[in-house]
C-alpha cells in the first residue's frame, strides 16, 4: 500500500469503519445546483459516508476555508465543486501534503493535475456543441441572431459551453452572436439581463434565439420574453443546458426548444472511484465523463419532468 494512501485511511479522526468526507460546495444558484447536493448527500447516506457539508455562497474565499477545515478534522477525503477555475494551487497542495484525496465536481480547475484524484464532470465544450449543432439545424440557412446568456465568469462551464457553441455556430454565416453578458448561472440575473437584451434589440424583434448556460438562466430569459410581449420558443428560439424539471414545463408549454441534459449525479461515479482508491490503490481515471444528451419537446418532456420532479431540483 502507497504511504500517502495508508496515512489517508488511518489519519481521519473519526471511527474507523466510517468515512468522513467533507464537501465544499458553491451554493445554490440553480435547480441543477440544489439536486446535485440533495443526490450527493443521498449517495452518501446510502453508502453510510458521514458527509460533512459547507456551502461557500458563491465565494471561492468560502471554499478555500472550508477546505481548510476539512483538513484540520482530518477528513478521509475531500468533494468540491470549484465556482471558478483558478486560485486552487495552494489549498491543493496543502491537501496533497495532508494525504487528503481531492475529487473535484462538476467544474474543473487551472491547476496541476496531480493535485487532486480525480474529476467528475461533463464536457462542457461538447454540451456547447450539441446546443449549437441544435440551432444550426433548426435554422437551417435562415438568418439567426443570436443572444448568449453567459454562465459565472471564470468557471469553467462558462468558458467551454461558450467555446463549444462558438465551434459550432461560427462555421455558418447566417448565424451571428450579436450579444453576450453574464447571468451568473440565476434565474433573476438570467431574466434581467434578456431584459435589457431585448430592450437594445428592437423589443425582441431583431432576436432569433437565446443561448443560455444553463436552464435557470433560459426560465428567466424565458419570463421576460413573455413580459415584452413575445412567444418565446416561437418568436424567440430558446436553447439552454441542464434538464432541469422546469425547463421541461417549458418545452410542454411550448416556450423551450432544446436543452442538454447535465446529471445531478457526480457523487456516486465520486464516491465508486474513492472507496477504490482507498481499498487497494487503484487509481482512477483523472476525469470521469458524465452524458450530454440533448432533449427537445420530441423528447416526451412530460414524462422527463415527471421522472425529475423528485430529486431535488
Ligand atoms: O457547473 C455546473 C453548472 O453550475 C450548472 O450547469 C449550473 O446550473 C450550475 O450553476
Amino acid at each position: 500500500m502507497a504511504a500517502s494512501l495508508a496515512t489517508a485511511l488511518t489519519s481521519a479522526s473519526f471511527a474507523a469503519d466510517k468515512l468522513v468526507v467533507g464537501f465544499s460546495q458553491i451554493g445554490s444558484e440553480s435547480g441543477w445546483r440544489a439536486a446535485e447536493t440533495s443526490v450527493t448527500k443521498q449517495q452518501a447516506a446510502d453508502r453510510g459516508i458521514d458527509l460533512k457539508f459547507a456551502d461557500a455562497q458563491q465565494k471561492q474565499e468560502n471554499q478555500i476555508k472550508a477546505i481548510r477545515g476539512f483538513i484540520a478534522q482530518g477528513v478521509n477525503a475531500i468533494l468540491v465543486a470549484p465556482v471558478v477555475a483558478t486560485g486552487w494551487d495552494d489549498v491543493l497542495k496543502e491537501a496533497k501534503e495532508a494525504n487528503i484525496p481531492v475529487i473535484l465536481l462538476d467544474r474543473g480547475v487551472d491547476a496541476p493535475e496531480d493535485l487532486y484524484l480525480t474529476s467528475v464532470a461533463s464536457d462542457q465544450v461538447k454540451e456547447g456543441t450539441v446546443a449549437g449543432n441544435w440551432l444550426v439545424s433548426a435554422v437551417g440557412d435562415a438568418p439567426c441572431k443570436v443572444v448568449e446568456i453567459e454562465g459565472t465568469v471564470g468557471s469553467t462551464p462558462a468558458i467551454n459551453r461558450k467555446k463549444g457553441f462558438d465551434e459550432a455556430v461560427l462555421a455558418h454565416a447566417n448565424i451571428t452572436i450579436i450579444r453576450s453578458q453574464t447571468g451568473e448561472f440565476t434565474r433573476a440575473k438570467g431574466k434581467e439581463v434578456m431584459e435589457g437584451f431585448l430592450k437594445a434589440e428592437n423589443g425582441g424583434a431583431d432576436i432569433c434565439a437565446v443561448y443560455a448556460h444553463n436552464d435557470d438562466m433560459a426560465v428567466g430569459a424565458i419570463q421576460a420574453i413573455k413580459d415584452a410581449g413575445l412567444k418565446p420558443g416561437t418568436d424567440i428560439k430558446v436553447v439552454s443546458i441542464d434538464g432541469v424539471p422546469d425547463i421541461f414545463s417549458a418545452m410542454v408549454a411550448g416556450e423551450a426548444n432544446a436543452s442538454v441534459e447535465l446529471t445531478p449525479n457526480m457523487a456516486g461515479p465520486a464516491f465508486d472511484a474513492l472507496a477504490a482508491y482507498l481499498k487497494d490503490g487503484t487509481v482512477p481515471p483523472k476525469f470521469i465523463v458524465t452524458e450530454s444528451k440533448l432533449y427537445t419537446p420530441a423528447d416526451n418532456p412530460q414524462g422527463e419532468y415527471d421522472a425529475r420532479k423528485g430529486l431535488g431540483y
